[in-house]
Order: structure tokens, then C-alpha cells, then sequence
């Protein structure tokens, strides 16, 4: 299975940390924002990786990460999102280099606290489709949000005003090939972008998604508020929390 980080978009949230440089590459405690998420695919035994990059200092994160050797790793693969088109958008531009095969993406502003791996091995074993991984949080609004029938995700709502769970959807996204077919087909929302929330309710429709409450504690990065809570939370788990299985 291959790995997906999405490090595209402007960080337009962070303004003006994000001015002259990318979101990604900010301090989170003790590294940068994207080490988390590349450190979350090693640990879950992801070793192929690309990582979109986008805006004016993409070239940072050739510098910063080179070819993945602070990982363990032997090679990065980069590519380029201009503009914000939206995250499902970014992972389109991966298409040709996945040729097909099962890609697990990780949004470059999420951060956890434990190890995927387990989850990974599950949808290497699912015959088809896709997998997400929902968290109990305090303010659904702000996120993709599930509704439930019983155990299953009926549909998944992009910042619903009302949500109808607290079970957001965490930016850790597992597609077979055909989500690529997927996003050809998507139209832009109302915010201008190609949704993933969009693709996944595809998966939904086909009957082919399943779905887990992740443990431990997940947050993503993107506002001053989580920005600075991620940091709290990384410094607390202690340093080198996500180099732990
Ligand atoms: O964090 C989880 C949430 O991420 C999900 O619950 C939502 O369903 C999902 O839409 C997304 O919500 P956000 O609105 O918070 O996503 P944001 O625009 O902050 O983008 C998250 C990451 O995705 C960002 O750090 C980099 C990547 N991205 C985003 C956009 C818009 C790209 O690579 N390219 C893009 O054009």
C-alpha cells in the first residue's frame, strides 16, 4: 500500500504565519508540522510515500526533508498543487504515480497519538473500497461529521451548522484505485473545492466503506487555537511519542 501526505493549500487560517512559509513546515513542540504526519505512515509500515506540496515555498520541503532519511527512509516522492483547489484535488495529482494501487492519506495538519497500523493491515485485507477513522470531539462543526445507522455511516456531513453526531472524520483517508475514477467526477463546493468529504460519501453509496473509532487523541493544526493544543499535546505525550509503536 502506498502513502499519501497532503501538504498542499495556503494556511490562509494562520495568516500571517503562513505569509513566507507553509503551514507544514511550522513548529509543532519539538519539529515540524509534516514529520507527524510522515513519522504516522512509517510507524503504520508505509514506506512509498508522496507528498504534495503547494504555495510559494514548496522548495522548503525538499531542504527540510530531503529523501526521507531522518524516517528510515530510502526516497520521498514530491508533487506540485497550485493554487487551493481542495484536499481531494491534491490527491488526484497522485494518480499517476499510484497506478492503481491502495493509497492511505494523511491530511499534513493532523497529528495522533497511536499507531494505525492495525487499521492499515484491516483494509489491506478489505476486498474493496475505503476506510476512515472517526474521533468523539467537543466541536463537530469545525469537521467533516458522520451519521450514523446503527454501527454504520450513513453519510458524512462537511461543517454541519447542526451536527447530527460529536464523531468527526479525522484526515486519515484508506481508497482502493478507483477513488481516483472518483474525483474525476466531483464538482467544486460551495467553498470552491473538490471535497473528500465527497468522495467519501461515493464510497458510502457503493456499500464498500467501513469505518473505526480511532484511539487516543487526534487533532489537527490548522487554526491558532490547534495549532498551539497540538503542541500542548505532543509536549505532554512526551517528545518522541511518535516514534513509539
Ligand atoms: O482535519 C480533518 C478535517 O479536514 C475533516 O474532518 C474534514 O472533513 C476535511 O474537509 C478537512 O477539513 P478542513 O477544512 O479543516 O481542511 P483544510 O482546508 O484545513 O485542509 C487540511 C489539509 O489538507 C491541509 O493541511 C493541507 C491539505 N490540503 C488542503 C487543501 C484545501 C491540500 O493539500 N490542498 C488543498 O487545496
Amino acid at each position: 500500500m502506498k502513502g499519501v501526505i497532503l501538504a498542499g493549500g495556503l494556511g490562509t487560517r494562520l495568516f500571517p504565519l503562513t505569509k513566507i512559509t507553509n503551514k507544514h513546515l511550522l513548529p509543532v513542540f519539538d519539529r515540524p508540522m509534516i514529520y507527524y504526519p510522515i513519522q504516522c505512515l512509517v510507524n503504520a509500515g508505509i514506506d512509498d510515500i508522496m507528498i504534495v506540496t503547494g504555495g510559494r515555498k514548496s522548495g522548503d520541503f525538499l531542504s527540510l526533508l530531503g529523501n526521507g532519511k531522518d524516517f528510515g527512509l530510502k526516497h520521498l516522492n514530491y508533487t506540485y498543487q497550485e493554487g487551493e483547489g481542495g484536499i481531494a484535488e491534491a490527491l488526484g495529482l497522485c494518480a499517476h504515480w499510484a497506478q492503481g494501487d491502495k493509497v492511505a492519506v494523511v491530511l499534513g495538519d493532523n497529528i495522533i497519538e497511536t499507531n494505525i497500523k492495525k487499521a492499515v493491515e484491516d483494509f489491506k485485507a478489505q476486498d474493496k473500497g475505503a476506510k476512515i477513522l472517526l474521533k468523539e470531539v467537543h466541536d463537530p462543526e469545525r469537521f467533516g461529521v458522520a451519521r450514523m445507522d446503527g454501527d454504520r455511516v450513513a453519510e458524512i456531513i462537511e461543517k454541519p451548522k447542526n451536527p447530527a453526531t460529536n464523531l468527526a472524520v479525522i484526515g486519515i483517508y484508506m481508497y482502493d484505485g478507483r477513488v481516483f475514477d472518483v474525483i474525476k467526477t466531483l464538482e467544486p463546493s460551495e467553498r470552491g473545492e473538490l471535497e473528500i468529504t465527497d468522495v467519501n460519501n461515493w464510497f458510502i453509496q457503493d456499500g464498500s466503506m467501513t469505518a473505526e473509532v480511532l484511539d487516543g487523541w487526534w487533532t489537527d493544526a490548522g487554526t491558532f487555537e490547534s495549532l498551539h493544543g497540538a503542541a500542548q499535546l505532543v509536549a505532554e505525550a512526551g517528545a518522541n511519542h511518535i516514534d513509539a509503536d
